[in-house]
């Protein structure tokens, strides 16, 4: 909070009226206008959010312009070079990186509660095999407050503790899980002895035939996507994770309307799109067909985006991108995949679209999930369950944003307004008198 007001005029000779005006630590500063309509009797109009601060917030911040991305004060390039996911973990959740006395006790928190009820695999078949698994896991997810129902007091801190270690802990069970009922192959019990990116590519890849043996490369990757993904301030899937939470229902129920919400492909199904994009250029004729393609991106009169490019809040590029890339051309190289046609093209049409006028004059330029698709489909993650991993990685900032919302004094049930364009008020003609 400032000293600094700001008055709003009306041109109808209505009263002025003056707002507080608020600092944060960086950034823009933001107009209080909680006041608004006790004292105007109008509303702000603001769909889609674009200059609206929903909440206060000491979590992740981002400069768009300068390409900018900080966890709890620390750049993303920093915690992604120097750090694991339970290192990023801790400071999410907790508020700093944790001593090794902390990282320890976490890993074994994590470790204790990787099982899941073994009931779950029976509420699992209720699926078909050929179910999405962003529906199952959004129906699993949802199903841990059944299983669970000892952590589901969002009011209790003690239990949000609990319930946050369940998640971030059983996530990867869960995706893997999926995985396997949809390959029909039996699932693939954590072992205590692995670390957490280690661990789920075992869940994935080893069979009870078979031993996976963990490639450093392709771990350290892994590793890496959940850390460029586990946080990113007020997205359309956190903002729905703080409202879902806000009527104080549990977290369970919470983190599923978050995984609901990053299926789409405008969000975290933006990976998953992004390689079928490539898939169809392929099948239309490879990188001799991206000139054809882009000229349809261009063309006003079709709906046809460049998945992975773009970003809401990134305008000049996204710092996850850029260490997303990185990985994805040592990946790349240390499974000899340079050549694959599939790699090839998205290597290509990345080159063209980052200097074609189009792209460059609309501040486009690849996101995390243009390199994150490229970087799983390498390692041997199906497609479909690109955005089940997204969501395996961002539970934990979910979580660490909706116990942030129920401690904060000023937390109040989400409550948007609206501008009313329908009907005005009209009386029921009955049915026979209808025309
Ligand atoms: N391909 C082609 N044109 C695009 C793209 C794209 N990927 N993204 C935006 N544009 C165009 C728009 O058509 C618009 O053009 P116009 O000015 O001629 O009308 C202009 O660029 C501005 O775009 P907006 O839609 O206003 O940008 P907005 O901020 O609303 O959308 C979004 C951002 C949703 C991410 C968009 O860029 C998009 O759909 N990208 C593809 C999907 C994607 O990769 N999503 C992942 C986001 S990252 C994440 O969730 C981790």
């Amino acid at each position: 909070m400032t000293d600094q007001t700001t008055t709003l005029d009306f041109s109808d000779g209505s009263p002025a009226v003056t707002f507080p005006i608020l600092t944060g630590t960086v950034g823009p500063e933001v107009i209080d206008i909680r006041a608004l309509y006790g004292k105007t009797g109008r509303f702000t109009y603001d769909p889609g959010f674009l200059s609206t601060a929903s909440c206060n917030s000491k979590i992740t911040f981002i400069d768009g312009d300068k390409g900018e991305l900080l966890y709890r004060g620390y750049p993303i390039e920093e915690l992604a070079t120097r750090c694991d996911f339970l290192e990023v973990c801790h400071l999410l959740l907790y508020g700093d990186l944790p001593t090794p006395a902390q990282n320890a006790d976490l890993q074994s928190r994590v470790i204790k509660h990787s099982m899941v009820n073994e009931q779950m695999q029976f509420f699992l078949r209720g699926f078909r095999r050929d179910a999405h698994p962003m529906a199952v896991m959004t129906g699993l997810v949802g199903a841990l407050s059944a299983f669970y129902p000892d952590s589901i007091n969002l009011h209790d801190a003690h239990q949000r503790d609990i319930s946050a270690i369940r998640l971030i802990a059983k996530m990867p069970t869960l995706v893997a899980m999926a995985y396997k009922y949809s390959v029909g192959q039996p699932y693939m019990y954590p072992r205590n002895d692995q670390g957490y990116a280690a661990n789920f590519m075992r869940m994935m890849f080893a069979t009870p035939c078979e031993d996976y043996k963990p490639n450093e490369v392709l771990v350290r990757a892994m590793d890496r996507i959940f850390i460029l993904h586990a946080d990113h301030e007020q997205n359309a899937s956190t903002s729905t994770v703080r409202m879902c939470a806000s009527s104080g229902t549990n977290p369970f129920a919470a983190i599923a309307a978050g995984v609901a919400c990053l299926w789409g492909p405008a969000h975290g199904g933006a990976n998953e799109a992004c390689l079928n994009m490539l898939y169809d250029i392929e099948r239309e004729g490879g990188i001799a067909k991206i000139g054809e393609f882009i000229a349809r991106v261009k063309d006003k009169n079709s709906t046809v985006k460049l998945m992975g490019f773009g970003h809401r809040v990134y305008k000049n590029y996204d710092p996850r991108a850029k260490l997303m890339r990185e990985t994805c051309h040592e990946v790349l190289s240390e499974l000899g995949l340079h050549d694959d046609p599939l790699f090839k093209l998205a290597m290509a049409l990345e080159k063209i679209a980052v200097e074609d006028d189009y792209f460059v004059s609309r501040k486009l330029y690849p996101n995390v999930d243009y390199y994150s698709g490229i970087v799983q489909k390498a390692i041997g993650i199906p497609v479909s369950l690109f955005t089940a991993v997204f969501a395996l990685a961002r539970t934990v900032g979910w979580i660490a944003q909706l116990n942030e919302m129920i401690t904060d004094p000023e937390y109040r049930i989400g409550r948007p307004r609206q501008l009313y364009s329908g009907a005005a008020r009209r009386s029921v003609i009955p049915l026979a008198q209808r025309a």
